[in-house]
C-alpha cells in the first residue's frame, strides 16, 4: 500500500512527500518536472508523466497497480493567476484535464482516499473575514475557476467511484520546512521581496490606504510545513470520515500585513528595508483571513508555526539556493 503524490517534486508536494516518509508511509511521485525538481524527493520512486497528456491515463494506471496505491494527494497543477488570464485554455487543460485523467486512471483501482490542492482563490475577493467555507465562491481569474471546478469534479468523482475526498483551500503559503525545499519562484509577496533584497532593490508595497491597522493588505500566511501536515491529517481523516467529500480552509486564522512581513524580513535577513509604497492594484482586497474552525473540529488540526518561522526559513532557503547556484 502506498500514497501517490502528484506534483510531489514541487514546492509544497516535496514537503508532503517528506512528512509521509518520516512517518513510514510508502510514497510514489508522479510529476512532469515542468516546474518540479527530482532532487527535491531524493530516491523516492518517480514516474515522469504529463498528467494532461494523451498517454497519462494508461501510464498512471500502471503506477497505481505497480505501487499498490490506496491514497492520492493531487497537487500537480499550474498556479500563476496572472498567466491564467492570458492562457485560460491552457489552465483548464492542465488543471481540469489533468485531474480528469487522474480520476479516469483511478477508476477500477484500489484507491479509496483523495486529497486535492485547492486554493483560497476560489473565494475571489471575499466581502468580509474571517472567510468560512460556506461563503460564496466567486473566483476572479481562470486559475481560481479551475480550482473551484476541480473541487466539483473531485466531489462528483468521489461519489461515483466510492472514494472519500477532501479539497484543501490553501491560504498564503510561505516558508520552508528544510532549507533545500524553499519556494524558488518569486511570485508572491515574500518570495518577491526576498528576490528584491538579493538584487539590492527595495520591495514594493501595493496599497497603503486599506482599512487595516497599518493601511497595507492583510493576508493569512501558513507555513508550508504546517500545510504539508494538514495533508497527512486529511488522509487520516478520510480513513474514518462518515462523509464522502469535504472542503476545508487551511490557514492560521490570523492575519499579517505586508509591512508585518517586511519588518520580519528585515529582522530575519539583517538588512534594512525601505519599502516603496505604490498605489493599490485593481481588485485587491484589504484583508483575507481564513476561518479555520472546520479543520480543527473535523480533523483536530491547527497550524503551529508563526510569521518569524515562515519568513526566517524562507530567507535561509533563499540564501542556501544562492550559494548552491554560485559557480
Ligand atoms: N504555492 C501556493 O501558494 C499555493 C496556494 C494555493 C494553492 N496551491 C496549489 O498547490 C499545488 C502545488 O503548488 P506548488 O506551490 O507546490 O507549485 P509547484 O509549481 O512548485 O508544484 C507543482 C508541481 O506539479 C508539477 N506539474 C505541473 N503540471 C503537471 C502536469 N501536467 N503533470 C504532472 N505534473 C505537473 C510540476 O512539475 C511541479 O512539480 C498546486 O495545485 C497549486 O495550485 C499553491
Amino acid at each position: 500500500m502506498s500514497v501517490l503524490v502528484t506534483g510531489g517534486a514541487g514546492y509544497i508536494g516535496s514537503h508532503v512527500v517528506r512528512l509521509l516518509l518520516e512517518r513510514g508511509d510508502d510514497v510514489v511521485v508522479v510529476d512532469s518536472l515542468a516546474s518540479g525538481d527530482r532532487s527535491r524527493i531524493g530516491d523516492v520512486p518517480l514516474a515522469t508523466i504529463d498528467l494532461a497528456g494523451d498517454a497519462a491515463v494508461a501510464a498512471l494506471r500502471a503506477v497505481l497497480t505497480e505501487h499498490e496505491v490506496t491514497a492520492v494527494v493531487h497537487l500537480a497543477a499550474l498556479k500563476q493567476a496572472g498567466q491564467s488570464v492570458e492562457q485560460p485554455a491552457r489552465y483548464y487543460r492542465e488543471n481540469i484535464g489533468g485531474l480528469a485523467n487522474v480520476f479516469a486512471a483511478i477508476d477500477g483501482s484500489d484507491v479509496d482516499r483523495f486529497v486535492f490542492s485547492s486554493s483560497a482563490a476560489v473565494y475571489g475577493n471575499p466581502d468580509s473575514f474571517p472567510v468560512t467555507e460556506e461563503m460564496p465562491t466567486r473566483p476572479i481569474n481562470p486559475y481560481g475557476e479551475t480550482k473551484l471546478a476541480g473541487e466539483w469534479l473531485v466531489a462528483s468523482a468521489g461519489r461515483a467511484l466510492g472514494i472519500n475526498t477532501a479539497s484543501l483551500r490553501y491560504f498564503n503559503v510561505a516558508g520552508a520546512g528544510w532549507p533545500e525545499l524553499g519556494d524558488s519562484v518569486p511570485m508572491n509577496l515574500l518570495t518577491l521581496a526576498i528576490d528584491a533584497v538579493h538584487r539590492g532593490e527595495q520591495p514594493r508595497v501595493f496599497g497603503h490606504d486599506f482599512d487595516t491597522p497599518d493601511g497595507t493588505g492583510v493576508r493569512d500566511y501558513v507555513h508550508v510545513l504546517d500545510l504539508a501536515d494538514a495533508h497527512i491529517a486529511a488522509l487520516d481523516y478520510l480513513q474514518r470520515a462518515d462523509e464522502r467529500s469535504t472542503v476545508l480552509n487551511v490557514g492560521t486564522g490570523t492575519g499579517a500585513s505586508v509591512l508585518d512581513v517586511l519588518t520580519q524580513l528585515s529582522e530575519s535577513s539583517g538588512r534594512e528595508l525601505s519599502p516603496l509604497l505604490m498605489d493599490r492594484r485593481p481588485g485587491d482586497p484589504g484583508a483575507v483571513i481564513a476561518d479555520v474552525s472546520r479543520m480543527s473540529e473535523k480533523l483536530g488540526w491547527r497550524a503551529r508555526r508563526g510569521l518569524e518561522d515562515m519568513v526566517g526559513s524562507a530567507w535561509q532557503a533563499s540564501e542556501q539556493a544562492r550559494q548552491g547556484a554560485q559557480p
